[in-house]
């Protein structure tokens, strides 16, 4: 029996929610496939930790993460309560800490579910956003802190490696889908960072002759993604350009609550984390209604790394069946809860 060994990060908010109703699911498929189980340490950092120990997560909880097959977290952050600069520092240390520099973020539309936009033309695309540099470098300062003069500088760091790196990821999963690749940039403003962008994807194209390549500003693409979003395969951007657009890809779907994210450490020096695209909303937290599916496909990209491909696409059938024939969660037009929507997965598992 083959056994991986995860790191459970539920966080705050609707992350405890969603990662219990993923457990669940993943244990169900994996137990009725046979050959394979995961062995979970749960890690209760967060505002919980916070209240405990005025911290949101230990000193060495990277130390502590590393020795793990991979990490699944729910979602942090409870602004109401502590700065989310502070409760979401761990999550954007260990991105960049355990070199996670592919952030794989797909979105769908799924028979049966209602979407905000009039097509009805099947939406089917990843968002790969780099994960581990870009505008989410922790490099800046404050001059005159408090004071009517106050200068806050933020500087990016974007470099020749890992664009190239993330760009040729991009190009070898479009490979595996449907051939198009669509860089998302600002360059015609930020004349520095974006344009090795530009430069880079220049000279990598012509070594992807097979995969139809274009361009956008970030401004355009959101427009574009409204209106044609059937249009688009694979979409790559920067750190904070993928953070956005995987929200909208998420809201032109039907729900931020369906999505799923991979942050990927492709040459497996370290574990690589797992969790939905949305955060702890705290809005719907605690009332047991918040959508797991996102939670629960994150999973699937997790056994599918963890090289268990058929329990995966199991999974990944599962839900699609539960949500084509509900009962669903409220974000996308039911009345069930959560735990109500992860029973149903795992009924049609069997079937
Ligand atoms: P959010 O993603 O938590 O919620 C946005 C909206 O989508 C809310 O109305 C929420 O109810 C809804 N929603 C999100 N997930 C849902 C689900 N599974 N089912 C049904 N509805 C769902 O974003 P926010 O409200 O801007 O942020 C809340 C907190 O989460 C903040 O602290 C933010 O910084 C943090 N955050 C964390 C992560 C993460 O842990 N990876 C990601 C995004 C935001
Ligand atoms: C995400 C989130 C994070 C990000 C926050 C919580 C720091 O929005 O994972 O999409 O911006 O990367
Ligand atoms: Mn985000």
């Amino acid at each position: 029996m083959r056994t991986h060994r995860i790191a459970l990060y539920p966080g705050d908010g609707i992350g405890t929610e969603v990662l219990d109703a993923t457990v669940m699911v993943l244990d169900a498929a994996l137990a009725q496939a046979g050959g394979a189980s995961l062995s979970y340490e749960r890690f209760d950092w967060g505002m919980a930790h916070y209240d405990a120990h005025g911290r949101v997560a230990p000193d060495d909880f990277l130390e502590t993460l590393r020795g793990f097959d991979a990490i699944f977290l729910g979602a942090v952050g409870w602004p109401a309560r502590l700065p989310d600069h502070v409760t979401l520092a761990p999550l954007i240390r260990l991105r960049q800490a355990f070199d996670l520099y592919a952030c794989v973020r797909p979105a769908r539309t799924f028979p049966g579910v209602p979407h905000p936009l009039r097509s009805d033309q099947p939406i089917d695309v990843v968002v790969v956003r780099e994960n581990s540099e870009g505008e989410y470098v922790d490099n800046g300062g404050f001059v005159g802190a408090g004071t009517p003069p106050e200068v806050a500088v933020q500087t990016a760091v974007h470099t020749r490696r890992g664009v190239e790196r993330i760009l040729r990821f991009s190009f070898e999963l479009a490979r595996t889908r449907r051939r198009r690749l669509t860089m998302i940039t600002k360059s015609n403003a930020q004349r520095y960072a974006y344009v090795l962008w530009d430069r880079v994807l220049g000279e990598l194209a012509p070594a992807y002759p097979d995969v139809a390549t274009d361009k956008l500003h970030i401004d355009a693409a959101t427009l574009e993604l409204v209106r044609r979003p059937h249009t688009f395969d694979v979409i790559v951007g920067s750190n904070l350009f993928g953070d956005i657009l995987s929200d909208l890809t998420g809201g032109v779907t039907g729900s931020l609550g369906l999505n799923p994210s991979a942050n990927l450490n492709p040459e497996r020096t370290a574990p690589s984390l797992f969790e939905p695209v949305h955060g702890s909303a705290p809005d719907i937290a605690g009332r047991g209604i918040a959508n797991p599916t996102g939670a629960i496909l994150s999973g699937a990209m997790m056994l599918e790394w963890l090289g268990e491909t058929d329990t995966a696409a199991s999974i990944r059938a599962a839900v699609e069946r539960a949500l084509a024939s509900g009962p669903v969660t409220p974000d996308v037009g039911g009345t069930a809860s959560g735990l109500e929507f992860a029973q149903s997965v795992v009924a049609h598992l069997a079937r």
